[in-house]
């Protein structure tokens, strides 16, 4: 009886001073907390009040742009007949259900030489997926990508073709433009190398909400407190950015690889001066030597839409929160916003559904320069197709 008494005693105790506690923390405390620091929020927060743009963004390209291997998703992508790459009559790799996870297991005469594990996907499958091990603190990238043009395995780009090759190490710079965050040590920095350890537990994979906007902590904790006021406030709004400034947040990733960063741009935010992360891109720029993999804002910036235009910008066609993807009607609709009327040649009219299609004619799909992949037993390399964002008069194919 003493200690049932005792025990009802400690209960309710607890439930007074967890009343008074919870009142006593402000509503920043009660938010979970996120690893990039005191002003992030993360994701998850955004949801609870954004919810339709959260739901199109969980289905995003952006959103799904990395993730850890999820041995179902996995299983979904190839299907059985077809997970093995003959790299010639000696060698090849197998995709391998194994108890701990799926391998790749490379054989050499027919014996299993070398095997890792899918722990980390790149890419949303739009195009492809290229897959990393962890191996201690370092990522490195597997031998086979996944290319959904031929829906099958191939050579991961720039790989060797000749041979299996395990040891590519991934840097936190592929990280910087396919997730949103990882903690970095650098071990050893030189002129000319630079050594990292990345914490695996700490990444946040898929491109999210703040890196785009922000870092929205004081957004959050504001609105939380002041439901009745329906006008934005503590978050950049994208409306009172000069044109650089916007784009400059899609040329944080989509300006080429080829650029130098300075430090890590995971801090860049809206507003920010893309100018003080990259250092001057000789690569890129004035050599006409421009990619259409991964440098749209170069290619766009060197065309006569974006140079005599004081308004365009990568928002003029592309709404990250929609997708519509593959709709050229409707994207046409926005060369049409500046375009009302156009001087086409009766040869180009008759080429007829003029009004439904300005993109195929003014921006073909072209070939990578820098990606390419290898399938097997082919002796030509497969080109990476992407559209150009050079935006001109290119000659009409039939
Ligand atoms: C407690 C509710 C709440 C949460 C949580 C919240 N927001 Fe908001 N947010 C609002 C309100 C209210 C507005 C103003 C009305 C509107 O534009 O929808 C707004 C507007 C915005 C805008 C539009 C600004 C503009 O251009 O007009 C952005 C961007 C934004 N929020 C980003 C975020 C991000 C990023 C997060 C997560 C870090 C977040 N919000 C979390 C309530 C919230
Ligand atoms: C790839 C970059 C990117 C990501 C990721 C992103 N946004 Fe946006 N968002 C933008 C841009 C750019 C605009 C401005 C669009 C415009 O004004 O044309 C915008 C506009 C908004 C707006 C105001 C306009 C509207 O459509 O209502 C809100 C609210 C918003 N974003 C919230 C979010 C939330 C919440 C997330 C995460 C679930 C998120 N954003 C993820 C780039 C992004
Ligand atoms: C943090 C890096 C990052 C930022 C910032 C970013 N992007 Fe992207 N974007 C990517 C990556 C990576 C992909 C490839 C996603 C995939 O399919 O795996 C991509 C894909 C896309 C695509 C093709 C897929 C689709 O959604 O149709 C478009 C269009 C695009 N980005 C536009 C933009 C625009 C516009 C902005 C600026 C508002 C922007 N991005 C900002 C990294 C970024
Ligand atoms: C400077 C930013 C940047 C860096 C660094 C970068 N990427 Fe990308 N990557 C992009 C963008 C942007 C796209 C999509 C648009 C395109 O291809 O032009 C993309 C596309 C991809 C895709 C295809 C996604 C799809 O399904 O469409 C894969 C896979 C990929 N990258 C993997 C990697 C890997 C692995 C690394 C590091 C070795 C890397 N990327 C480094 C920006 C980058
Ligand atoms: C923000 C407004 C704007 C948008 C959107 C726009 N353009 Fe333009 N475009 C211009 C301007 C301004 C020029 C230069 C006209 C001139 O030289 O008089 C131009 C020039 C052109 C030219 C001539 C190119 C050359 O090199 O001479 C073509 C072709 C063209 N645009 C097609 C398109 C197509 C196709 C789209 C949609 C994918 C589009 N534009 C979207 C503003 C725009
Ligand atoms: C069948 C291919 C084709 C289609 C479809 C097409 N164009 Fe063109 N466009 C051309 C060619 C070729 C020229 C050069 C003039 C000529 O030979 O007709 C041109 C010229 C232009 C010009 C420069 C001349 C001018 O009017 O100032 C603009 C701008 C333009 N197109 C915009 C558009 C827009 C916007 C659309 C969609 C509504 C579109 N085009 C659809 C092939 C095409
Ligand atoms: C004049 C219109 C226009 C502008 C401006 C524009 N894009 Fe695009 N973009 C398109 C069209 C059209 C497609 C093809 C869409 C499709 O196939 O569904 C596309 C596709 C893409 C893709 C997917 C790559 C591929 O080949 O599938 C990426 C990434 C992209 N845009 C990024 C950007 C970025 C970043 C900017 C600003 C630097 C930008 N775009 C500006 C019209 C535009």
């Amino acid at each position: 009886m003493k200690g049932a008494k005792r025990i009802l005693f400690i209960l309710g105790a607890m439930a007074v001073a967890i009343i008074i506690l919870s009142r006593c923390m402000n509503t920043a405390d009660k938010l979970p907390t996120d690893i990039r620091g005191e002003a992030y929020a993360g994701a998850v927060t955004c949801v609870k009040c954004h919810k339709d743009l959260s739901q199109s963004y969980a289905h995003s390209p952006h959103g799904l742009t990395s993730k850890p291997v999820v041995d179902a998703a996995l299983l979904k992508v190839f299907a059985p007949d077809s997970n093995r790459f003959l790299f010639n009559a000696h060698q090849n790799v197998v995709i391998e259900k194994r108890d701990s996870g799926i391998f790749q297991v490379a054989y050499q005469d027919g014996k299993a030489v070398r095997a890792q594990k899918f722990d980390f996907q790149f890419g949303s499958g739009e195009k492809a997926f290229t897959y990393a091990y962890w191996k201690g603190k370092k990522l490195y990238e597997l031998p086979l990508s996944y290319f959904s043009t031929i829906q099958n395995w191939a050579i991961s780009p720039g790989f060797p073709k000749e041979s299996f090759y395990y040891d590519r190490a991934i840097t936190s710079r592929c990280l910087e433009c396919h997730a949103s965050y990882v903690d970095i040590k650098l071990t050893q920095q030189s002129t000319f190398s630079k050594d990292e350890e990345m914490e695996k537990g700490s990444v946040i994979y898929g491109i999210d909400c703040e890196r785009c906007h922000g870092p929205g902590k004081q957004h959050v904790v504001f609105h939380m407190e002041n439901p009745e006021e329906k006008t934005a406030k503590f978050i950049t709004l994208y409306k009172t950015l000069t044109r650089k400034q916007k784009m400059d947040v899609c040329a944080v990733c989509h300006s080429g690889n080829t650029l130098v960063a300075q430090r890590s741009v995971f801090g860049f935010q809206p507003g920010d001066d893309l100018d003080a992360y990259y250092s001057q891109d000789f690569v890129g720029f004035g050599g006409g030597n421009i990619d259409v993999h991964g440098n749209q804002s170069a290619m766009l910036m060197g065309s006569n839409c974006y140079r005599k235009s004081e308004t365009m910008t990568c928002q003029s066609c592309h709404n990250t929160h929609e997708n519509i993807k593959g709709n050229l009607s409707l994207y046409s609709q926005r060369c049409i916003n500046c375009h009302k009327s156009t001087n086409h040649s009766k040869a180009t009219l008759a080429k007829g559904s003029l009004s439904s299609n300005c993109i195929d004619c003014h921006m073909p799909k072209e070939s990578s320069k820098l990606i390419t992949f290898q399938q097997a037993g082919k002796d030509h390399l497969s080109p990476y197709m992407l559209r150009s964002h050079h935006i001109a008069i290119y000659p009409v194919i039939k």
